[in-house]
């Protein structure tokens, strides 16, 4: 890399020459490992995770020279120029804070952090250190997600009044009794986890107006009675182990604009929700409404206006061609080489942040929680 820390904005070139990262993980990480190996001029040169085998496996594949157990060993290493972190969210913070300190851009997995108090010292650290820090907000690259954001730029539906989001599964507890189940380690059950996705892309189509007040409920009750694992073979009759998170969550949003939003996350159900993952926008002219069922790659967007005093419902030809990752790892490559940095810093993810744990405070104290931002 070309670049010295703390670089005047104004003063700084494009960033040349090679790019060379760090993974830590291997879950989601092995994602990260295969498209930031497939963007030109990038190469991944250490991975670092516990599970031996598969650590070995992918450093073989993508011919990665530094294979580490600990992501302290990985950040201490000189010839790295990027972090990207997809270990357990409680890392998160931690494990960016010791990349910016060390000179690193940081590529992140959604959540940002824990809480809000984390994510403004891993913004702060970002502009104190004058490095870039992106998370993974993959699901607003798809192709739905965008081509509804531009009939709203180029049409328009009137003034969205009010919309509604979701994530519901009937049965999608990742990792029952693992680090997704424990509250230290993940900072929550299934709004920190889907939530940031359905949050980030109804901020985005709504033009990032800001939340100032939350009103939410959380609920644990089919984790711990042994409900609701993602893969049944790791429920056992009867189990009632240690299910520390939510697995429905439910919030009413105020927006700065005093329009207003319905948002649900369930990870477990008795119900007919499978998969899916819904937002609605409710204009004064018109409506939009995303609805992907398991995954859908297609037929998964309808616009909603009245056209000469009828109703009239509009569906898009729009495939989704998945594989998102690597759309956010080149763009979050292309925002390290512009030199321009200064809006690349997590402060979209700590509005994403700041609105979760404020579900979570206004869960736990039963009452709304203005957001200390607004
Ligand atoms: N953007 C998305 O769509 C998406 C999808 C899945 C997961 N995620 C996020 O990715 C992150 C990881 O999730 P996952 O599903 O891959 O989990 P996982 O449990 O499959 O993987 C976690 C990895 O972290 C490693 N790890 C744990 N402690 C470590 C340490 N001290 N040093 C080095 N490595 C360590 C583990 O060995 C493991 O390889 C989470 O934050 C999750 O929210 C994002």
């Amino acid at each position: 890399m070309t670049t010295t820390p703390a670089t005047p904005h104004s003063a700084r070139d494009r960033v040349e020459g090679p790019l060379r990262v760090g993974v830590i993980g291997l879950g989601m990480g092995s994602v990260h490992v295969e498209a930031f190996s497939r963007v030109p001029g990038v190469e991944v040169v250490a991975l670092a995770g516990k599970e031996v085998e598969r650590r070995t496996q992918l450093g073989e594949q993508w011919g990665i020279p530094h294979l580490l157990d600990e992501w302290a060993d990985l950040v201490a290493l000189p010839d790295v120029d990027i972090v990207s972190i997809a270990a357990p969210n409680s890392l998160h913070h931690p494990i960016t804070m010791a990349a910016l300190a060390a000179g690193k851009h940081v590529f992140c997995e959604k959540p940002l952090a824990l809480d809000t108090p984390q994510a403004r010292e891993m913004v702060e650290a970002a502009i104190a250190h004058d490095r870039v820090l992106e998370v993974a907000f993959n699901h607003r690259r798809r192709a739905d997600v965008q081509y509804a954001k531009r009939y709203l730029d180029e049409v328009g539906i009137g003034r969205i009044y009010h919309s509604r989001a979701s994530w519901k599964r009937r049965a999608g507890i990742p990792g029952l009794h693992s680090w997704f189940t424990s509250k230290r380690m993940s900072g929550g059950g299934a709004l920190i986890d889907l939530g940031p996705h359905v949050l980030d892309s109804l901020l985005f189509l709504l033009g990032e107006r800001r939340v100032v007040a939350v009103s939410a409920v959380a609920h644990g009750e089919l984790g711990r009675a042994g409900y609701g694992a993602m893969d049944r073979r790791e429920q056992m009759a009867g189990d009632s182990g240690a299910f520390e998170v939510e697995d429905l969550a439910s919030a009413l949003f105020r927006f700065d604009d005093g329009s207003s939003a319905a948002f649900e996350i369930t990870w477990a159900s008795h119900a007919v929700d499978d998969e899916d993952i819904s937002i609605e926008l409710l204009g004064v002219d018109g409506g939009v409404r995303l609805f992907v069922p398991r995954y859908a790659s297609d037929d998964t967007l309808r616009f909603y206006r009245d056209v000469a005093g009828r109703p009239v419902e509009i569906a898009p030809d729009v495939h989704v061609p998945g594989g998102e990752h690597p759309i956010v790892i080149a763009e979050f490559i292309e925002h390290v080489r512009s030199g321009e940095w200064e809006h690349h810093r997590g402060e979209f993810a700590l509005h994403r942040t700041e609105v979760l744990d404020a579900c979570y405070r206004s869960a736990a104290e039963g009452r709304e929680i203005r957001l200390e931002t607004a």
